[in-house]
């Protein structure tokens, strides 16, 4: 007998699937457990960029509006960074994407031919993964250790470089790891882009939850003439936009012109009331940004002192974001059956390292963009769990 080809390609069928999504999709079954699961903001929309959204509706912005992202929203998102990097952007710099997922896709486009390979952390936001995959390009991982706080290495990257490496993902404040990258490492990263011919794209849409402890970087900072970067931004998490779909990325020209050619097959474009809503967000009182993160500030603190008295877990500090990366290595089970006993044992449901890569094997990613008593009961779970070992 001879076997029928698959109808479908192998792409698809062999993408690799989010574990965090199958622990979501696992709890759905737990309606009523405590979720450390998810990577948004717990806060609406402020109502001044919500008003915005609407405003544009009833103005009739319904149609299709420009590929790579209205002139007004390209213009507001040059100025702000321009004045941030120090560095002369023009709206001809900045490509509007559906989220930073359609920003990272363009940017792994446009540097990123079959067979060629993209340096990816481990762990790091799954998603990169899948990208890499769709493209028919291959990911090489390398491997960020909690004994260098769980910062990306230069030298860990270096290692990593052949001649078939096209793109250094970096990801700093970074998902899940809740660390900053150091600007040292960010700057030898770019002297190895510029020696090495690859482009460092930048995932940056923690940019603006950083606590007060810590410094951030962007990899356009490190030098007025280092030009081989995309830096990818979002809405999602700084204005708690997720469902809008806001991102973007900024760079060289040569980079970004042909991604408004790409968007016109993919989406066209991103819809006119969304974008007038980003601009409302960029233009508006950057007041509502602060009040959030100093919010995620001190809960941070919370989830901090709660997890390091639970008996066999640790942690480091969080500098930014709103995850905390804790070691359960001292509990001795891998960290997807922990997170599954966690669920079904006491309602309480986390994302097991395991889901970001390799090396975040004996770890669990905690969200605290939660409410305090929600952090509270969350612990208290864990704390009955070690007592039950
Ligand atoms: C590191 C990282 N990059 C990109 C994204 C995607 O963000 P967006 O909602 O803008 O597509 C996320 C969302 O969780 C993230 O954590």
């Amino acid at each position: 007998m001879t076997s029928t080809p698959s109808r479908i390609s192998p792409m698809a069928e062999t993408y690799p699937a989010s574990s965090i999504r199958k622990m979501f999709n696992l709890a759905l079954d737990f309606p009523d457990a405590v979720k450390l699961t998810v990577g948004e903001p717990d806060f609406n929309t402020p109502e001044h960029i919500k008003a915005a959204g609407i405003r544009a509706i009833e103005n009739d912005n319904t149609r299709y509006v420009a590929n790579a992202g209205i002139p007004e929203l390209r213009q507001a998102l040059a100025r702000k960074y321009s004045g941030r990097w120090g560095r002369g952007l023009g709206p001809e710099n900045v490509m509007v994407s559906f989220g930073a997922m359609e920003a990272l896709t363009f940017a792994l486009d446009v540097t990123v031919s079959p067979g060629q390979e993209v340096i990816v952390p481990d762990p790091s936001f799954p998603n990169y993964l899948g990208q890499v995959h769709r493209l028919g390009g291959v990911a090489v991982s390398v491997p960020v250790r909690e004994e260098n706080e769980f910062k990306l290495r230069a030298e860990d990257v270096l290692a990593a470089v052949t001649d078939r490496t096209a793109a250094v993902i970096i990801n700093s404040p970074s998902n899940p790891l809740g660390s900053v990258m150091d600007r040292t490492e960010i700057e030898q990263i770019a002297e190895l882009a510029d020696e090495h011919e690859f482009t460092v794209i930048s995932d940056e849409v923690y940019d603006e939850m950083v606590f007060d402890d810590a410094e951030f970087t962007s990899v356009a900072e490190v030098r007025a003439d280092f030009d081989r970067f995309l830096a990818v931004g979002s809405f999602s998490k700084t204005y708690a936009m997720t469902g809008w779909r806001c991102g973007f990325v900024i760079g060289s020209q040569d980079y970004i012109a042909p991604m408004a050619l790409l968007q016109e097959g993919l989406t066209s474009s991103l819809p006119g009331f969304v974008q007038e809503a980003a601009v409302a967000a960029l233009d508006g009182p950057q007041s509502v940004v602060d009040t959030m993160v100093a919010s995620y500030a001190e809960r941070r603190e919370l989830m901090v002192e709660r997890i390091n008295a639970v008996e066999g877990l640790s942690l480091i500090r969080p500098e930014a974001t709103f995850y905390a990366f804790v070691n359960v290595r001292e509990w001795g089970l891998n960290s997807w059956d922990l997170a599954t006993r966690l669920l079904e044992e006491h309602n309480l449901a986390t994302i097991p390292g395991s889901a970001f890569g390799r090396a975040g094997e004996g770890y669990l990613r905690l969200t605290f963009a939660v409410s305090p008593e929600t952090i509270n009961t969350a612990c208290d779970r864990l704390e009955a769990f070690a007592a039950g070992r």
